[in-house]
């Protein structure tokens, strides 16, 4: 990392809300010029917390962060001039135009009026809102508003530019074109962008590094392709009705290892799960076991995640169940 500008570095840094509430719980990291960084995490894990820190909202309980030199808490004002915020919550104002929107918070920043206007048109035309500059945000699409707060933090020319969950709630294809303009603001403006995610393929897709956090810590930090070469063969999961079912199924031999999520569940690392899952199948048929549900994960981040913290990061979006689905029609073959 010596030969590269660190823009960005923590020092231990700790927030505690009243009530004890350990949200970010000693962060250390450093960011280089002209990446484009991402936490991981699920909800809860403190990474709008740690965004707040950095982009001067909050005050940390302790430790210290640097942007570009600048300490966060002593000089916040120089920080706020060269970091740019899009935070969680939108921030747009819909009884407004696109353009009004720009220029007000280009106004904030003591920017001439007609440098603003011309500023505003670039960043417009960047997200290809040129035609709706002068339309009410309250006309526009989930996407286009969302594509909108991400240039009204770039008005100042920011050298870093903080993303807090840029897709949330966006579909998949919207979220995709988000990717893209997200890249080309960080090729049109070489901006440093630091980006909080809970969605595994919004970091894998658009992160050069990744911080997996978790409870206000971070547990591992690399590129993603060094996440998941840490991680050697494919995990199998599988339910079953009973614990016993499950003690049988453990026994199975060509396995690296094995560990239990819950009592009546089996996780075990294979090589190769695509060439073990006939004999895995045989196994559990010539021995009586009956699973409920079997999933198989591949080196992805979302093991890389399984494997760091013990759980997935989001169980709720039924990833498991069209995994299932596929290996079951293979095996069927
Ligand atoms: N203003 C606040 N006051 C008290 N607790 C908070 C506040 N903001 C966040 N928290 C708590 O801090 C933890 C981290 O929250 P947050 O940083 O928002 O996580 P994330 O953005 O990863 O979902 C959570 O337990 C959350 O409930
Ligand atoms: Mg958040």
């Amino acid at each position: 990392m010596s030969d590269e500008e660190i823009i960005v570095e923590t020092r231990d840094l700790v927030k505690i809300y009243p009530g004890e509430i350990k949200a970010v719980q000693g962060i250390n990291l450093q960011i280089k010029r002209g990446e484009i960084y991402g936490f991981l995490g699920p909800n809860g894990a403190g990474k709008s917390t740690t965004i707040k820190m950095l982009s001067t909202s909050i005050k940390p309980t302790s430790g210290s962060a640097t942007i570009m030199g600048y300490d966060i808490v002593r000089d916040s004002m120089k920080v706020r001039r060269v970091i740019g915020v899009v935070p969680q919550d939108l921030t747009t104002d819909e009884d407004l135009k696109g353009i009004e929107n720009i220029e007000m918070v280009a106004r904030f920043y003591d920017i001439p009026s007609k440098e603003a206007r011309s500023r505003a048109k670039e960043l417009l035309s960047l997200v290809d809102l040129s035609d709706f500059g002068e339309k009410y945000v309250s006309s526009y699409s989930g996407g286009m508003r969302k594509r909108l707060e991400l240039v009204v933090g770039l008005v100042h020319n920011p050298q870093v530019l903080f993303l807090d969950e840029p897709t949330l709630g966006l579909d998949v294809q919207t979220r995709a074109k988000m990717w893209d303009y997200i890249r080309k603001i960080r090729e049109e403006l070489g901006v440093t962008i630091i980006l909080t995610s809970h969605y595994l393929e919004e970091v894998d897709e658009l992160a050069d590094r990744i911080s997996i956090i978790d409870h206000g810590k971070i547990i591992v930090t690399g590129t993603s392709d060094e996440l998941k070469s840490n991680l050697k063969g494919d995990i199998i999961q599988v339910e079953f009705s009973s614990e016993a079912d499950a003690n049988k199924f453990a026994d199975y031999e060509d396995k690296i290892e094995v560990s239990y999520p819950k009592p009546q569940e089996v996780r075990m690392k294979v090589r190769d799960a695509d060439s073990q899952l006939p004999d895995i199948m045989k196994y559990i048929v010539n021995n009586g076991i009956k699973p409920l549900k079997l999933s198989v994960h591949r080196p992805s981040l979302d093991q890389v995640f399984l494997e760091y913290t013990g759980r997935e990061i989001r169980e709720e979006e039924g990833g498991d169940v069209r995994k299932m689905a596929m290996n079951m029609r293979r095996l069927r073959r």
